[in-house]
């Protein structure tokens, strides 16, 4: 594609942001990264280097601020798109914090997109949810399937965040704007550089899972088997990190050939394949032959029962596939985990 057009990723050290910059360096963009290091650190862009050899330019700057921004942007010159990572992530942070959530996650994406009218930035790529679609009546879930009121405030602000950007693209038709949905993105780098690194007790299931495995948790609570599903737990559609970077490159892509349809458009990014709890945990096993201590636990509030993508859209309009296979993808996060605690 296009070589050389200079990419703004803010968030760029974060989990997918990170794997992001790396697929746009190996495709011949130029990376630009802004990120306030609250989740990451500036080492990450020393990893981005060490896998593509190319080293992304890295400004700590707060997407909050408007002023800082706005000069780094303009000192810049010529970028060709943002891609918007950098929002807080937590869940139940949110439920207990939700003005936090609303001024961080709202004011970043008014700051970029306002600073993208003022400097001429005219594409952008925004990191949604499938949270958007909170319990949907019918499965897989396509970009037809009604959106609604997310359970909390983070999965709010994905939907705010998507009805900012279609007023916005109304307004400003030669301004275009790609949300991806993502469902639930797992896994690592393949060189083990690069991955998922929650602070704390982690939320999410499979650090969760790989943090019991290297013996820093002592077992794995199943929240929820009685739910209407084959084997009673949760199903979700889990998407590895690199394939999703990928699809965000195929995003740039469209945007850079001019394929866009309409100034906003919407992407499903998942597998189509529904996988419960319990064959993570024994996937994870097969995987990697570690074996897990699990117990069943009672329902975590807000947890749908089972939600999957039907991708047909990106596959057909963004030429864009996850490949990876489930297996691969658990053994990527143990590997990562591994090089993390030092484990051999
Ligand atoms: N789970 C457990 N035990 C754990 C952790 C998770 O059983 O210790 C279960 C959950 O109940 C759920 C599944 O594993 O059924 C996946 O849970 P995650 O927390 O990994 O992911 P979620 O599907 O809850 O969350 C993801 C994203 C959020 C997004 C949300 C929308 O991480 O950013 O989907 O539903 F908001």
């Amino acid at each position: 594609m296009s070589q050389q057009k200079k990419i703004l990723v803010t968030g760029g050290t974060g989990y997918i942001g990170s794997h992001t910059c790396v697929e746009l360096l190996q495709a011949g963009y130029e990376v630009i990264i802004i990120d306030n290091l609250s989740n990451s650190d500036a080492g990450i862009a020393d990893r981005i280097a060490e896998i593509t050899g190319k080293k992304p330019i890295l400004y700590k700057a707060d997407m909050t601020d408007k002023q800082e921004i706005g000069e780094i942007i303009a000192s810049e010159k010529n970028i060709f798109s943002s891609i918007h990572f950098a929002a807080y992530k937590a869940v139940g942070e949110s439920v207990e914090k939700p003005l936090m959530y609303y001024a961080n996650n709202l004011n970043s994406l008014i700051n970029l997109l306002d600073l993208s009218l003022e400097y001429g930035i005219k594409n952008l790529v925004f990191s949604s949810s499938c949270t958007v679609y909170g319990q949907p009546e019918s499965l897989p879930v396509t970009e037809q399937t009604p959106v609604v009121r997310p359970e909390s405030p983070y999965g709010n602000t994905k939907r705010i965040s998507e009805e900012i950007m279609e007023d916005f693209y109304a307004a400003h038709e030669d301004f275009k704007g790609i949300a991806l949905r993502y469902f639930n993105p797992i896994g690592a780098h393949p060189s083990g550089l690069l991955g998922e690194l929650p602070s704390g007790v982690p939320n999410n299931l499979i650090p969760f899972v790989t943090q019991t495995a290297a013996g820093l948790r002592d077992e794995i609570k199943i929240f929820g088997n009685d739910y209407n599903t084959p084997d009673g737990t949760c199903i979700r559609d889990y998407i590895n990190v690199v394939d999703l970077a990928k699809a965000h490159v195929a995003a740039i892509d469209r945007l850079a050939q001019n394929k866009t349809k309409k100034a906003f458009e919407v992407f499903n990014l998942g597998t189509g394949r529904g996988i419960s709890v319990l064959e993570i945990v024994k996937g994870f096993e097969e995987a990697t032959g570690v074996k897990l201590k699990y117990t069943m636990a009672p329902r975590r509030a807000g947890d749908v029962e089972q939600i999957y993508a039907n991708s047909s859209f990106a596959e057909n309009e963004l030429n864009w596939k996850a490949e990876k296979t489930l297996k691969e993808t658990l053994a990527s996060a143990w590997n990562w985990e591994k090089k993390i605690r030092d484990i051999q």
